[in-house]
């Protein structure tokens, strides 16, 4: 009886096509495998209106933005709408005390006030190529993985070489599937991307690192770029000659807003997902690593808070620190909620038996892939000690200033060591640049107190076998008191001295450096932990991560060949161009609370605390509030609406990304998802799994009647898609 239900249950989540929501599509596959369903949600566009080489399309409104993050055109002039969060960096760098940006929000009222970003980009996707068979031509059974690698490089090399693009085009090729796939994707990337406009971090932070990752959410995320080009429209190195880009596509706006069960696709860059993991290496996410990580950051993370509180000065210098490392701590802390509250390992679990019967009832399968999961599970075993100790590793030295400076100085000392005076003396600037950077937000009482922490609990936790020998002789001298040991390190150590580092730098020779490097009681430590690391648990992490990375690939494979008909498979997330669709829907995150799909201003005011870093709120938002003055962009019902979620599926790399209606147009900007569903990396739930997105009303009133910047509103098209 029990078995039937099951098999019921199974029966009609299997045979459902992959539901609206799950999924992160390749634009140029979508006729073939999305676009009846997305038409049956909704959809009021072709393909052909997303992906197109023969008219401007959506995908030419689309851009990744500075590498990690998606932004969107929204004007023929090369306007630009990204997150906040994502130009958090280059309004930074235009952030003094005279122009305070980041506390009071910046807009350029003409061209010629837009700022210039070095470094910044906007890549584009010019178009989009299965090259599987080419890529894996020539490739023997049973070859090791290296052989494989060096053969595909070989293969990926000749394609390379073999397409045509323009002189100002980039070729890229990437691995999908597991690496059962590649796909090639011709880029343009524009390099003068210029600052347009930012409100104030009270609006584009508001609710800081409190609400991060939680709804119900009243950020107004975005900031606005601009991207320059050359006379000739090309990409083209910052010059006063530059002139606004002219796009092939930009996205309307839509003043309609959305309702519930809309229609909702996101298109974008999303970074990295790991859908297709067996059950055992789910669980060893959630009950080891996890774990791991979060307890060091909570850790570090304490420390900074208790001196960011006592001292204004390390607020400044830690508070963007504070945010990275929080991030992401308190993402893994949701991801293992809902890994739990979904049983996300059971329903692995049952999949896996679903797997094994079909295969067991198709001899020629069973035979080919009946010993895949199996393998898997003893190599995931294999790795688990390595990969535990990988994460520790990895967590203390990333959190810990001190080591993260070992490691910057031991490539330069091997530099010193191994490319004679004039290698070293070439490396120098760069080093002390990179060193004046790191300096201008040191404080090394913090990083001692982090460091007497992180250590201890790396020594109580890591395997001795895997730590260097001169750092366990250290530790035994101190009686494992780290605090002790922290205080003997950073009282003797140059590393935590800037003006007699840097000096030291400029001044010695290779030799000179060397040496003084190798006696220095800090580096010694902070190298020693590093080379027991490297020699323990490196070298045997490289060799079973391959055998995994084989065995991945043939369990994916397995999967969509045994599933072939009742299940559409898409590729795990990799920072390439995707598409993905749901529909506009609340949703329950515990027992007996429903959160509605909307937030409002009234929200933010419900939040507003005066003077609170988090939650201020601007008095010229506050008027608006007050009298209701929201322009042409409050909604029927005469209030501002400022977040809404779906059931879209996106990760990190999708901030920024355009929020588009059935019809192609814009109706928000993605920039967050709910605490509950984030363990959609691992296996999504339509049930829980929702991100956020700011409504485009809320950005148009911001730019218009907060900022007064309405010439940008001006250059926009705004349109009517509900009104008839
Ligand atoms: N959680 C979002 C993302 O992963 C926003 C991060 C920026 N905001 C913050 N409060 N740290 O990037
Ligand atoms: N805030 C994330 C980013 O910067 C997007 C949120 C997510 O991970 O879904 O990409």
């Amino acid at each position: 009886m029990k078995k039937l239900i099951f098999l019921a249950i199974f029966a009609i989540a299997a045979a459902a096509p992959t539901w609206a929501g799950e999924g992160m599509w390749l634009p140029f596959l979508l006729q073939k495998m999305n676009e009846a369903q997305m038409k049956s949600m909704g959809m009021k566009m072709n393909a052909e209106d997303i992906y197109s080489l023969n008219k401007g399309s959506l995908k030419d409104a689309v851009v990744q933005f500075g590498g990690g993050c998606t932004g969107e055109i929204i004007s023929d002039k090369g306007l630009l709408l990204t997150n906040h969060h994502c130009g958090y960096g280059a309004i930074q760098d235009h952030t003094t005390l005279e122009t305070n940006y980041l506390r009071d929000g910046f807009w350029a009222k003409t061209l010629d006030q837009e700022l210039p970003n070095p470094g910044l980009t906007a890549l584009f996707i010019v178009r989009m190529e299965d090259v599987t068979a080419a890529a894996t031509a020539g490739i023997m059974d049973n070859v090791s993985e290296k052989e494989r690698q060096s053969q595909i490089d070989k293969n990926l090399e000749k394609i390379s070489k073999s397409t045509t693009k323009e002189p100002y085009q980039d070729i890229l090729i990437r691995p999908f599937f597991e690496g059962n796939n590649y796909y090639l994707f011709v880029t343009e990337t524009y390099k003068d991307v210029r600052l347009v406009g930012t409100p104030p971090s009270s609006i584009g932070k508001f609710g800081s690192d409190t609400d991060n990752w939680v709804f119900p959410r009243h950020t107004g995320d975005f900031s606005m770029f601009r991207i320059y080009a050359d006379k000739n429209n090309r990409p083209a190195a910052y010059s006063k000659e530059n002139v606004p880009f002219k796009p092939r596509h930009f996205l309307p706006i839509s003043l309609d807003g959305v309702a519930e069960g809309d229609f909702t696709l996101v298109m974008g860059f999303p970074g990295r997902t790991n859908e297709y993991l067996p059950a055992a290496a789910v669980e060893q996410t959630l009950n080891t690593l996890n774990p791991v990580k979060i307890g060091i950051r909570d850790r570090a993370l304490k420390v900074m808070d208790e001196a960011m509180r006592k001292d204004e000065q390390i607020k400044i210098q830690y508070s963007a620190k504070y945010a990275g490392i929080a991030n992401y701590w308190k993402k893994w802390m949701g991801e293992s909620l809902g890994l739990k509250k979904s049983d996300g390992i059971g329903k692995k679990q049952q999949y896996e038996a679903e797997f094994i019967k079909r295969l067991n009832a198709q001899p020629e399968l069973k035979s080919q892939y009946g010993a895949v999961l199996d393998q898997l599970n003893l190599n995931y075993k294999l790795l688990k000690p390595y990969a535990f100790t990988r994460d520790y590793f990895s967590e203390v030295t990333r959190n810990t200033e001190i080591l993260s400076l070992v490691n910057t100085i031991s490539g330069l000392v091997k530099v010193a060591e191994n490319n004679g005076e004039k290698g070293f003396a070439d490396r120098k600037a760069k080093t002390i640049e990179g060193l004046k950077d790191f300096f201008k937000d040191y404080n090394a009482d913090v990083d001692k107190k982090i460091f007497a922490g992180l250590v201890e609990m790396y020594f109580k936790n890591v395997n001795p076998d895997y730590i260097g020998e001169v750092a366990l002789k250290q530790a035994k001298k101190y009686e494992q008191n780290f605090s002790k040991l922290a205080d003997n390190l950073y009282q003797k150590t140059i590393l935590t001295q800037p003006e007699k580092l840097i000096s030291l730098i400029e001044k010695s020779n290779s030799a000179d450096f060397v040496t003084k490097m190798k006696n220095d009681v800090a580096y010694q430590f902070g190298k020693s932990m590093m080379d027991g690391y490297i020699e323990k648990v490196d070298t045997k992490i490289r060799e079973i991560q391959p055998e995994i990375n084989r065995l991945q690939r043939k369990y994916l494979k397995a999967q969509m060949t045994v599933f072939a008909a009742d299940k559409t498979f898409y590729p795990d997330a990799n920072s390439t161009l995707r598409v993905t669709y749901g529909q506009v829907e609340p949703y329950q995150p515990r027992d007996g609370v429903t959160y509605n799909y909307y937030t409002y201003l009234d929200g933010v005011m419900e939040k507003y605390i005066p003077n609170d870093y988090e939650f201020d709120v601007p008095q010229k938002l506050r008027t608006l509030f007050d009298t209701k003055d929201y322009g042409i962009y409050g909604d029927k019902n005469g209030k501002m609406p400022v977040c809404f979620i779906g059931s879209n599926h996106t990760t990190g790399g999708n901030s920024g990304s355009p929020a588009i209606d059935a019809y192609g147009n814009l109706v928000g900007l993605n920039f967050d998802r709910v605490w509950e569903g984030t363990m959609s990396d691992i296996n999504y739930d339509r049930s829980i799994c929702r991100n956020i997105m700011v409504d485009a009303r809320y950005v148009l009133f911001i730019v218009d009647k907060f900022a007064n910047a309405s010439h940008l509103v001006t250059e926009m098209k705004l349109v009517h898609p509900k009104i008839k």
